[in-house]
């Protein structure tokens, strides 16, 4: 904050002052001290390297060539007043259909996406919590299986008054969902008097790096079908799917079952991964429900996509040859790297979660743990903020019940950087041996 000016003790509203924003968690303390002392490799490489940030810069330069041989997508010659104008709800019918049919795109073909089912809105952020406000009224519940993305504690909770339940999985069967653990969560719901709207999943999972199967897939529907609630799957990461084969979307199988029951499933998306654009803030919900859309559509109204950045991309994704060639290089850049960090921590006898995934891995650290529980966990992952200067985020902030398991992200620095970063994990195990 800028100049000092005395605060009157004046009332904020509920919302304001509650404290289901989700900041006060190690996730975001992390970043912070990142950006108090953040590593450049030439000005300050004794500084922090963010791990903690599920940003994908490793195709940049496809985007950037694009652009350059495309002039066309980021200039509107005499478009300009007519786009400078465009305000409807509904977004670019030409940017609806190439989102529609890159999301068909990434699913292998094996999915069909209509344009007219696709909602634009700010980002995935705001996609989820417009989909909880539509779905749950205040003190109703969805449930959610651990570990998972610790913003949807502020996505999901903060404005909507919506709780989230947590659904509990751990190592034993690589954090699946299992039907013990969703009737378990379901429950606990329903003992504390409190109303469960649906269930929401993220696939492949953050921070698991890993697809769901299509077994658990095909049994969550039957779930929410008999217990008459809603799937909401946040697909935001299936264009990092390192082989398309290995993805199976909720859409697909609605497909196998003649959309029977669609109406209860609404898919999450967002161009923030995939592309690597948080910065655009593009996201959509699509719905199989037609009262979800038009409702979704009107309360879209609070966070649109700019007229600009909805025609850039529309131009972008309907190029299917610079689509094709950008999601398999992609795909193929991601598992390079996923294989460098998963080797390299290997060599240093550290474990992770097999993934087919992400941006990130799932790092085993529980035998290093001094104490076996969350107070534990924060200590290690401490000493990793300030003595081996990496911000990695604690499975505690995502709500995993299994403590010294972290979050590692690879994609959002250079090769080197990771090197580096490797590096300093090889020093620090070898100080912890040698004592
Ligand atoms: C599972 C999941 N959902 C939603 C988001 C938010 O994405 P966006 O930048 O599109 O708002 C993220 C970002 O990390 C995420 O991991």
């Amino acid at each position: 904050m800028g100049k000092m000016i005395e605060q009157p003790r004046v009332e904020l509203s509920k919302v304001a002052v509650s404290e289901t924003h989700g900041e006060n968690s190690p996730y975001f303390a992390g970043w912070k001290a990142y950006d108090e002392n953040p590593y450049d490799e030439l000005t300050n490489s004794s500084g922090v390297i963010q791990m903690g940030l599920a940003e994908n810069q490793v195709s940049f330069d496809l985007l950037e060539k694009y652009l350059e041989e495309h002039p066309e997508a980021s200039t509107w010659g005499s478009g300009f007043r007519e786009n400078a104008l465009f305000q409807d709800y509904h977004g670019l019918k030409s940017f609806r259909t190439a989102m529609a049919s890159f999301m068909e795109q990434i699913r292998g073909g094996r999915a069909k996406f209509d344009p007219d089912r696709v909602v634009l809105t700010a980002g995935a952020t705001a996609a989820n919590e417009l989909l909880t406000f539509i779905l749950a009224n205040p003190g109703d519940a969805l449930l959610v299986p651990t570990p998972y993305y610790p913003g949807f504690d502020r996505d999901l909770r903060w404005r909507t008054g919506v709780n989230i339940v947590p659904i509990h999985c751990d190592s034993s069967n690589n954090f699946q969902i299992t039907p013990q653990a969703l009737e378990a969560a379901y429950n606990e719901a329903e003992a504390n008097n409190t109303k469960v709207r649906g269930v929401l999943i993220t696939n492949p999972s953050n921070p698991l790096g890993a697809t769901v199967q299509r077994s658990i897939l095909e049994y969550l529907l039957d779930f929410v079908t008999e217990k008459n609630i809603h799937l909401v799957s946040d697909e935001i990461y299936s264009g990092s799917v390192f082989s398309s084969s290995e993805f199976v979307s909720v859409a697909e199988i609605l497909e196998a079952r003649q959309y029977k029951e669609a109406e209860r499933v609404h898919i999450v998306y967002s161009l923030s991964k995939d592309l690597g654009l948080p910065g655009f803030r593009v996201g959509t919900i699509y719905s199989y429900n037609d009262s979800v859309v038009t409702t979704a559509r009107r309360m879209s109204s609070f966070t649109l996509i700019s007229s600009q950045t909805q025609h850039l991309l529309a131009c972008m994704l309907s190029d299917k040859k610079f689509t094709e060639n950008y999601i398999g290089t992609n795909r193929e850049r991601l598992r390079k790297r996923y294989q460098m960090i998963i080797e390299g921590l290997r060599s240093v006898g550290i474990e992770c979660l097999k993934g087919n995934a992400g941006l990130f891995c799932w790092m085993n650290l529980s035998p290093l743990l001094e104490k076996a529980n969350r107070e534990g966990e924060l200590e290690l992952w401490n000493a990793f903020l300030h003595e081996v200067k990496l911000n990695i985020s604690p499975g505690s902030s995502c709500r995993c019940s299994e403590p010294g398991w972290f979050r590692v992200c690879f994609a959002n620095m250079s090769e080197h950087t990771l090197e580096v970063a490797l590096e300093r994990i090889r020093n620090f195990m070898g100080r912890i041996n040698k004592e």
